[in-house]
């Protein structure tokens, strides 16, 4: 099969298109014909080298956590999912091996995907989707009088964020930069502050629960917008973000982590409102399976200001570009 593998760690082209076996499976798992993957920021970290003293693997390595496509082989012990199934999944770490054609994953990974949803609309979903999900419905238990602000809110997180929020009946913040006001507004934020023109940890308010998708704002800093027993929560994982979720922990003002974990039963959750037209993935560009295209989404994904996510079609031998 094709695949995108890298060889050492390093710049985005350091992605080549290479010809690799594909994947065998074992009893609990299914062999999906992958038809679209979709771009998360772990990709050009993992890509990088950021993440090596924790993220361990060999070389060569197919990486990319997201996929949407068919099921084409079913291990002997899968008993709920069949062949032609249209599935997506969140791929486990440091297994990876969402950009290529084939990828064999556990099962208990992988769900079917809402069957109002392109397969490139599917593959937006997971990682970015399930941080979400996770950090607002486990984390940080959201319910209809909760008042909730997200920083980051027009980023992948955070357009899904704005959603689950929205359907769980929150009162929804977002905070973007000016020209991501309409469509944070359109997700369903009933305020918006522009990070350019005004400090969000500075304003006359107070939320129950502080999102800090992006990871850019500590828990000392948002302390003063929390409310009473508010929870922060941030995707930014740091030794000292831990120590203050342990420490905070003993009653007041919370601190916690979203460390995001591929989930069948989330992904299903995730189906059901994609299904009710209660979220729907923003997607700023679908690309084609070309070299070329890899290295732009990555330095697109670098820029740290993408709309919404990057999703590539697995179409290696009709990919013009
Ligand atoms: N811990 C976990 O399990 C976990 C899971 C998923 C993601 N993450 C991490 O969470 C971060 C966000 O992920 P993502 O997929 O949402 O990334 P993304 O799609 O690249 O989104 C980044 C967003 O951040 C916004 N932004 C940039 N600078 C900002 C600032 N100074 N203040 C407020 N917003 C700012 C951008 O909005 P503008 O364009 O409007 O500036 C953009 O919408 C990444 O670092 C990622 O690695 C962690």
């Amino acid at each position: 099969m094709n695949a995108f593998v890298i060889n050492q760690y390093g710049p985005p082209t350091v992605l080549k298109v290479t010809k690799v076996s594909t994947p065998l499976i074992g009893p609990k798992e299914i062999l999906i014909h992958i038809a679209a993957s979709g771009l998360n920021p772990l990709d050009y970290k993992i890509r990088r080298g950021d993440l090596k003293s924790i993220i361990r693997f060999s070389f060569p390595k197919v990486i990319g956590t997201d996929v949407a496509g068919t099921v084409v082989g079913i291990g002997s012990q899968v008993t709920d999912l069949q062949p032609n199934d249209e599935v997506y999944a969140m791929l486990p770490v440091p297994k990876f091996g969402g950009f290529g054609e084939y990828v064999a994953v556990d099962a208990k990974y992988v769900a079917k995907k809402s069957t109002n949803l392109s397969f490139e609309e599917a593959a937006a979903i997971p990682a970015a989707g399930l941080t979400a999900w996770q950090a607002l419905r486990k984390k940080a238990n959201i319910n209809p009088q909760s008042r909730v602000l997200i920083n980051g809110a027009s980023g992948g997180v955070g357009t899904f964020a704005i959603q689950i929020a929205k359907a769980a009946g929150a009162q929804v913040t977002g905070v973007c930069s000016a020209q991501n006001i309409p469509l944070v507004k359109d997700l369903g934020a009933t305020e918006v502050i522009d990070y350019k023109n005004q400090d969000f940890t500075r304003i006359p308010h107070q939320y129950d629960v502080v999102f800090d998708a992006v990871g850019n704002r500590s828990f000392s800093e948002c302390k003063p917008i929390l409310a009473k027993k508010g929870t922060y929560v941030t995707t930014a994982v740091s030794p000292k973000v831990m120590l203050q979720s342990v420490l905070s922990s003993i009653g007041g003002k919370t601190c916690k982590i979203i460390m995001v974990k591929p989930d069948k039963e989330d992904l299903y959750q995730l189906a059901q409102f994609a299904e009710a037209d209660m979220i729907k993935p923003i997607i700023q560009k679908i690309y084609n399976a070309t070299e070329k295209n890899m290295v732009e989404a990555h330095q697109q994904l670098e820029s740290g200001h993408t709309v919404g996510k990057l999703v590539m079609k697995m179409n290696f031998q009709d990919a013009d570009d």
